[in-house]
């Protein structure tokens, strides 16, 4: 009869244990009981990255990534990308359920009520250097806002929660914005309350002198279904430092400042950047074999490919390819578009990327859209981070609230020298 345990045998002892299996997974800290003697400290999982590991449970997004399915709180993503809108989704994300009419009216509001920054914000943004890259500036500044919210600090108050939720998701598109207008040497552009989250986004980019900005309605769409593809993602290297960071029960814009340091790097949200400049350097159709001839030899990745947890095509990706035919029809075709295009083809019918599951994931086309709204490229992880603000705060609250959470700390196998003694400087 089928049970739902796992029998291991201690071949150093011949002893044998059985553990419960629960969800699909055994509780590594019951391999603890597992020890040669009463001296041992009991045997461990060793999992560098956490290639197989959960580091909690999570009833925010479900992704299987053979089969290339994504769903927020069980809503399949090409549902919300068609229908819903980034608040919406965002209220989904953070509180389980779709909101009703009342809800997102009010939850809109509360949003947008909490766009304006303080003024003092934009004493830090001017005092960096006119070339500053504005992850860089993004990350710095979202850390200094527990500095004017120092209540923040009460994270077991749920109102508190909700007020720095509200903050955080009105203010990360404002402080994105001004550290672009600082690297473009632009006066700052204020939030305008009568347009949507992502229109408001786009009047305080790019607003010059008419009174009052009127984004696209095509690309102000575009924009806010790329906000829903990037609201949450499960365990990825962000949300897991979201979590990891927050354990220490640190307040919420420290934790996000975390977040979006780890989002920063070229392996995680960065990667849409390099996509960027790996198709500029490619350059033209005729050179993509040859390209991809050293990326098989070991010189570089194809970026925008391959994915920890997906092992076909990103869903995401396909539904970021259907928005670039409507943008382009607003702001032309981006010539990339077509060594992309390309790139993908080849690399789908080569053995070397066939044989390790490399498919094109979320960042291979976002970045040939954005660079045709006419985003410089250092704005890519920024239009990252803003949206997955929601996901991170929703996984940071359901750690928060998780009994089984505690601190995180991981243990470690320590391979370094036996003790040894001091050695006096001049005996070296
Ligand atoms: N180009 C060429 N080879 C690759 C690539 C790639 N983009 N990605 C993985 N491989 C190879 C890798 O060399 C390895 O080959 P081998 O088995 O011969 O050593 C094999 O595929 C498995 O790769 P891995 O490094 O063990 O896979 P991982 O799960 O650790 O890495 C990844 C996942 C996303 C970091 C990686 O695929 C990568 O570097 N991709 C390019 C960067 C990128 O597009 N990142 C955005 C990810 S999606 C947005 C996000 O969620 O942040």
């Amino acid at each position: 009869m089928a049970k739902d345990s796992l029998t291991i045998t201690d071949n150093r002892t011949g002893k044998s244990y059985e553990l419960p299996i629960q969800n699909g997974a055994i509780r590594t800290a019951d391999l603890r009981q597992i020890r040669t003697d009463e001296e041992d400290f009991g045997l461990m999982g060793y999992d560098p990255a956490f290639m197989n590991t959960a580091s909690c449970a999570s009833r925010i997004t479900y992704i299987d990534g053979e089969k290339g399915i994504l769903r927020y709180r069980g809503y399949p993503i090409e549902e919300l990308a068609e229908s819903a809108t980034y608040l919406e989704t965002a209220y989904l994300v953070l509180y389980g359920e779709l909101p009703t009419k009342k809800q997102l009216e009010g939850w809109t509001h509360e949003v947008i009520f909490h766009t304006i920054l303080h003024e003092n914000v934009k004493k830090f943004i001017d005092g960096f250097h006119h070339d500053a890259h504005p992850m860089g500036m993004l990350v710095s500044t979202v850390a200094a806002l527990s500095t004017f919210y120092p209540e923040a600090k009460h994270i077991f108050d749920a109102e508190s929660r909700k007020k720095q939720t509200h903050r955080l998701i009105g203010k990360m598109p404002t402080l994105a914005a001004f550290a672009y207008r600082h690297s473009r040497g632009l006066p700052y552009a204020y939030p305008d309350n009568d347009l949507s989250y992502t229109g408001n986004f786009l009047n305080m980019l790019f607003k010059m002198t008419e009174v009052t900005y009127k984004p696209n309605p095509i690309l102000e769409r575009a924009v806010d279904v790329l906000f829903i593809l990037h609201a949450d993602h499960e365990q990825n290297c962000g949300t897991n430092a979201m979590r990891s960071v927050g354990s220490s029960h640190v307040d919420p814009y420290s934790a996000v400042a975390a977040a979006a340091a780890a989002l920063y790097g070229p392996l995680h949200g960065g990667a849409n950047e390099e996509v960027l400049r790996m198709l500029m350097q490619i350059g033209s159709k005729g050179n993509i074999p040859e390209f991809i001839k050293k990326v098989k030899a070991g010189e570089g990745r194809l970026m925008g490919f391959g994915h920890r947890v997906y092992k076909n095509y990103d869903p995401r990706a396909k539904i970021i390819k259907r928005i670039a035919d409507q943008v382009f029809e607003v702001t032309g075709r981006n010539p990339l578009l077509d060594i992309a295009i390309e790139l993908e083809r080849i690399a789908l019918e080569d053995d070397y990327f066939i044989k390790r599951k490399l498919y094109p994931n979320v960042d291979f086309y976002s970045g040939i859209i954005y660079q045709a709204m006419g985003f410089p490229m250092e704005m890519f992880p920024v239009l990252f981070a803003i949206p997955r603000t929601s996901g991170w705060v929703a996984q940071w609250e359901e750690m928060l609230l998780d009994s089984e959470q505690k601190i995180a700390r991981p243990r470690q196998l320590y391979l370094g020298p036996a003790p040894r003694r001091y050695v006096p400087l001049d005996k070296r």
